[in-house]
């Protein structure tokens, strides 16, 4: 599997993580989450106190990142999810951290998860999924992880902010989120993860 490129893609909370670090095990590849770029970028610049928005700032954090920014603890929760989606909007953002990523999966192969994976960082991919499932079931997926955390969350709430954050990852003019022509669409609504393991497993085998 040495050189193997896997692109997981798709909206929040949809399983793709789960999926694509159960493949890169399968597999013995290694495995990139690409959110957590655009996290740890959000993040610095919330730290900064500036708004995540602000372009020539996101860029400057982009291209600072440092691998100790990745393992940070504060890069999830609802603040950390929208910096992340509102810096991943700015063009320069994104192209500070696209070779980076292909970097990373030049090296030995990888299995990335993201949401331009499949259609920007590596449009060659030769095994590329798209993993989705309904806004009402992702929410509740959310929403019992969080309260499996100890983290006591409204579930409309919840619902509403993958909602906003769906609409601003598909709407962006660069990189929007979108299935690549060639990406075999997942659907995990009434899916388990092993049962969405086993399908993906199979267009992996189809495909080499
Ligand atoms: O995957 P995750 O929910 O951690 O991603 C956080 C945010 O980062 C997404 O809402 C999206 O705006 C951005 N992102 C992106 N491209 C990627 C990965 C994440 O734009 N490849």
């Amino acid at each position: 599997m040495n050189g193997l490129v896997i692109a997981v893609d798709g909206p929040a909370a949809a399983g793709k993580g789960t999926l694509a670090r159960r493949l890169a095990a399968e597999l013995g590849l290694p495995y990139l989450d690409t959110g957590l770029l655009y996290r740890a970028t959000g993040r610095r610049v919330l730290d900064r106190g500036v708004d995540p928005r602000d372009a020539p700032v996101a860029e400057a954090e982009a291209r600072a990142l440092t691998p100790a920014d990745l393992a940070r603890a504060n890069l999830r929760g609802s603040e950390a999810d929208m910096a992340a989606s509102a810096v991943a909007a700015i063009p320069a953002v994104r192209a500070a951290l696209l070779e980076w990523q292909r970097d990373f999966g030049r090296r030995h192969g990888a299995v990335l998860d993201g949401r331009d994976i499949g259609t920007v960082v590596f449009p060659d991919a030769p095994v590329k999924l798209f993993v989705t499932a309904s806004v009402e079931e992702r929410a509740r997926r959310r929403w019992l992880e969080l309260r499996a955390g100890g983290i006591a969350a409204d579930r409309q709430q919840v619902q509403a902010e993958i909602r906003d954050r769906d609409a601003q990852d598909a709407n962006r003019p660069v990189a929007p989120l979108r299935p690549a022509p060639d990406a075999l669409v997942l659907d995990t609504t009434s899916l388990d993860a092993e049962a969405a393991f086993a399908t993906a497993l199979a267009l992996v085998r189809e495909r080499l």
